[in-house]
């Protein structure tokens, strides 16, 4: 427990990028990758990407240094694959960028591709004294990207006093204090109900026709995935085809920390993903997630305690986090289901702007999510397993 509180203490799951520049050797990287939507706009990223310089990247120090440089180079790496959509994807990522990428990633411990530590974590600064945020890289998609990354972050923000809480909880079940329990528990619920609200302005800040036929594809990776069954060659690194996995919600660790503090199990196959998500963290993110899930049942104390206050706390906990779960996948519907649904219709079928470009959005991503699941099913099986962690009425 002591390490679960010293590692709180010390952050939260975002890490501090404050001053959100490499050494100045590094220009060659930046000057393509803060232009990363119009040259792919232009379809001049590829070019641009194939003659950058082969840079070494032993002159990345701190943290927050390798952290911005994986950002940039996933970044660049899924520019580079989907500039020209699904249809004309690269078997090889070319050695001036796969071999720093790589580099990079294996200094972190993460994969040598854009996850969520990277695009939502990572990628923000404050742009002026009121603490309004921007975003330090983009993709294509205009404002709907800054809204998209942004309101992650701030689900992300929003969970950070339950976060806080975990260990008041996992002390106070060691300690037999069901009063301390129970109010870090409605502290979580509140924080979980934050989680909500911050998650509803999706709506308001990213269109569904460009988050569907514009951005979705730059967020998907080379797993999974039908337009590269193969995987991608990191040229300069392995001459075998290597397969990761594209971003995901379910590479933010908050969840899976209050999955394994209320004891919530999710079934085989669904398990499976989302440990295999696990390895798509910071590793820190990962030890924390263990942690938690090594120390005694909360579930059990819980029921041994048979106390009305505590019994209720753990409840609203649970209905909090259902309800988190319930609006996540009316989002997927309305960025996802929805729009499918209408560009299926509209292919062959003369159309306005807007109807172009949600029907030209990548087909194998219709009913996957970005990170290769089968996104309602798996959504909804996720939410149903957290409906068993219910105390029973007896
Ligand atoms: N995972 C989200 C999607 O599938 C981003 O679009």
């Amino acid at each position: 427990v002591t390490t679960v509180t010293v590692r709180l203490k010390r952050r939260s799951f975002l890490p501090c990028i404050s001053k959100e520049e490499l050494p100045p050797y590094y220009q060659p990287w930046m000057d393509i990758t803060l232009r990363i939507p119009e040259l792919v706009h232009s379809h001049e990223l590829r070019s641009h990407i194939n003659k950058m310089p082969l840079l070494s990247s032993k002159f990345l120090q701190k943290h927050r240094e390798l952290r911005l440089a994986h950002l940039a180079l996933s970044m660049m790496t899924m520019g580079y694959v989907w500039q020209e959509g699904e249809n004309d994807t690269v078997e090889v990522l070319p050695c001036s960028l796969a071999v720093p990428c790589w580099e990079v990633s294996q200094r972190l411990g993460l994969p040598p591709i854009l996850t969520h530590a990277d695009g939502v974590l990572a990628n923000w600064r404050k742009k002026d004294p009121e603490g309004n945020l921007e975003l330090l890289v983009r993709l294509p998609g205009g404002d709907s990207v800054q809204g998209f990354f942004l309101v992650t972050l701030l689900v992300e923000l929003a969970g950070v006093p339950a976060v806080r809480s975990i260990p008041t909880v996992i002390n106070g079940v060691k300690c037999g204090d069901s009063e301390a329990v129970a109010r870090a528990l409605e502290d979580i619920s509140q924080s979980v109900q934050d989680m909500t609200d911050a998650i509803k302005l999706m709506q308001v800040y990213v269109d569904p026709s460009v988050f569907y036929g514009i951005m979705r594809i730059y967020l998907s990776g080379w797993k999974d995935n039908p337009c590269m069954p193969k995987g991608l060659i990191y040229e300069g690194v392995q001459t075998e085809p290597l397969e990761y996995s594209g971003g995901s919600a379910a590479q933010s660790s908050l969840l899976h920390c209050f999955d394994e503090l209320l004891g919530i199990k999710h079934e085989a196959k669904n398990g499976d993903f989302l440990t295999r998500m696990r390895s798509y963290m910071p590793p820190a993110h990962k030890q924390l997630i263990q942690d938690i899930s090594l120390q005694p049942s909360l579930r059990n104390f819980v029921q041994q305690q048979a106390n009305e206050q505590l019994n209720q706390a753990f409840q609203v906990c649970v209905t909090k986090l259902l309800a988190f779960r319930s609006y996540h996948i009316n989002v997927v519907s309305r960025f996802i289901t929805v729009p499918a649904a209408r560009a299926r219709q509209l292919r062959n079928q003369s159309r306005d702007l807007e109807e172009a470009m949600i029907s030209r959005a990548p087909s194998a991503l219709e009913e996957r999510g970005t990170g290769g699941s089968g996104i309602m099913t798996f959504l909804k099986s996720v939410r149903d397993q957290t409906k068993i962690a219910f105390l029973s009425e007896t």
